[in-house]
Formats: C-alpha cells, sequence, structure tokens
C-alpha cells in the first residue's frame, strides 16, 4: 500500500498520500543546518518571552534571526499567511497569528518556528511560561513535553506511526488529558509539508512502516479539556471548544538505521520550560 522512494538532495515532488521519500545523507545534512537554526532561534526568545511583549515583536525577532542566518520564514507568504512565526497562548491550539496581543503574566504561550534554510525545513515549536504560571498549566505543559519525547522513543524503523500515535495518545489519556486530531506532524524536507501524515492518537502496529530516511515532525495538541477544536474567523487560529488550556511541543526528525535524529534539540538545552 505505503510505496516508498528514494531521493536526492533537490527533490520537491509535490506530495502524494501513498508515496514516502526517503533522503541521504545530503539531506541530513541540510535538516541538521535547519534544525539547528530554529532551535537557536527559540533558544534566543527565552529571555524575550516576559509580561508586556507583545506577539508581534515576538515575529520581528524570528524574523530578523532567519534572515540574518540567511534564511526566509517557511510561513511568510504560506497559503495567505503573513507572518514568520505562529503564538498559540493558552486556549490557542495552535496557528495564533503574532500581531498587538501584549503578554501577560500566567499565560502560557506555543511558539513555533520554520527556517528554510538552503532550501530545507526546520520545524520546531516550544512552549514558553510567561511570570508565574499555576501549576495546572505546568503540569499541562510537562505532560504534552513527555507526550512528544515518549512518542519519539517509538520513532525507529520497523515501528509504525501508529505505534508513535499510541504511545502519545496512552500517555496523554493517563492524564485524562484530550489528544487534538484535526491537526497532525507530517512529512518535510525540501517542502514544509510533505506526507506522510502523522497522527498523533492511534493504533499500535497500524499506518506506515518507519524506514531509514523518512523526515517528519511530531507535535503533539494535548488539551486539558475535551480534543475538539474550532477555527476563529480569521481562518488560521485554533481554539479548544471548551476553551480549556492546550499545550504543544513540535520537533522535525529523521529515521536512522537505530531510532531517530532529532534536527531542531535545544543546542543550549533549553527544549523545556523552565528555561
Ligand atoms: N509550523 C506549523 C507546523 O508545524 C505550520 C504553520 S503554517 C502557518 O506545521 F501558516 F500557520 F504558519
Ligand atoms: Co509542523
Ligand atoms: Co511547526
Amino acid at each position: 500500500m505505503t510505496e516508498y522512494i528514494q531521493v536526492g538532495p533537490e527533490d520537491r515532488a509535490e506530495p502524494r498520500s501513498h508515496v514516502i521519500k526517503l533522503h541521504g545523507p545530503e539531506g541530513f545534512e541540510g535538516m541538521r543546518r535547519a534544525g539547528r537554526l530554529a532551535a537557536e532561534i527559540l533558544d534566543a526568545l527565552v529571555p524575550q518571552v516576559v509580561p508586556g511583549v507583545t506577539t508581534g515583536e515576538i515575529d520581528s525577532i524570528v524574523q530578523r534571526m532567519t534572515l540574518e542566518a540567511g534564511g526566509v520564514p517557511a510561513t511568510l507568504g504560506y497559503r495567505g499567511y503573513t507572518k514568520s512565526c505562529c503564538t498559540s497562548i493558552n486556549h490557542v491550539v495552535c496557528h495564533g497569528i503574532p500581531g498587538d496581543k501584549v503578554l501577560k503574566g500566567g499565560d502560557i504561550v506555543n511558539i513555533d518556528v520554520t527556517p528554510i534554510l538552503d532550501g530545507w525545513h526546520g520545524d520546531t515549536s516550544r512552549m514558553f511560561l510567561v511570570g508565574d504560571v499555576p501549576l495546572k498549566a505546568k503540569k499541562l505543559v510537562d505532560v504534552t513535553f513527555e507526550c512528544l519525547m515518549l512518542g519519539l522513543e517509538q520513532a525507529r524503523p520497523g515501528n509504525r506511526l501508529g505505534d508513535v500515535a499510541h504511545t502519545i495518545q496512552s500517555h496523554a489519556e493517563k492524564h485524562r488529558y484530550g489528544v487534538v486530531r484535526d491537526f497532525c506532524g507530517h512529512g518535510l524536507g525540501r517542502l514544509f509539508h510533505d506526507s506522510p501524515e502523522v497522527i498523533h492518537a492511534g493504533r499500535p502496529g497500524t499506518g506506515p512502516e518507519l524506514k531509514p530516511g523518512m523526515f517528519f515532525t511530531v507535535e503533539p495538541m494535548i488539551n486539558i479539556g475535551r480534543a475538539d477544536v474550532k477555527l476563529l474567523e480569521d481562518g488560521w487560529t485554533a481554539v479548544t471548544r471548551d476553551r480549556s488550556l492546550s499545550a504543544q511541543f513540535e520537533h522535525s526528525i529523521g529515521i536512522t538505521e537505530t531510532g531517530c535524529e532529532i534536527f531542531t534539540k535545544s543546542p543550549k538545552g533549553l527544549d523545556k520550560p523552565p528555561y
């Protein structure tokens, strides 16, 4: 059913749902550099994400750092999106649009960046805690990070995407949290969003088998309440229907012979708060 094709570094073929690209050493090298830049941008934001700053100011920093490094923000002009990152606060699940909104103490915010460097996409997001955050919110953030990392432990040849999904779902539901179904991780490389679709809830032993050379993101969105989301009128911002808090972490990875390489790990060890 699933087909795999070995691709060279120049391959930009549009996604086909049953075809998964397997990348070579140049791809790994390109993704390492793009992923590192993405992680460095999030590292640099740590001292900036404080009460009183606007999400638009954060966006400007992301744009400036990306361009200074010789990259381009993948989201700029992507399907009509006009910003360099997404800033998703509290009950916003994903794709919050930066603007005049001021961060206040007690907020939790996801910042999602995707620089394109030499044609390769490094896609990563982390949660940031603004000032003093209630324990309940901090626990959601901790468990969401655990969901991502436990899922990545399952990302190795021979396992299937359903194994990654099931591990994430089990951990979230153990804490009575809801796993968002409306948005998924995705293949990436020369393209921002490629095959396969990477679900975050599913059954073990199902879905495409993981093979060395696959590049994709894992980016679980976990809600304190129910899993249901709705889209706001701007056509981008997704929020929890019950207005419960939502958290997300995202890494871009490549499947190796023995497991996975995380392209977007923080060089400074700032992968999860407190930073
Ligand atoms: N970075 C997001 C992802 O993880 C996609 C954002 S697309 C945007 O796939 F247009 F909303 F920015
Ligand atoms: Co992504
Ligand atoms: Co992203």
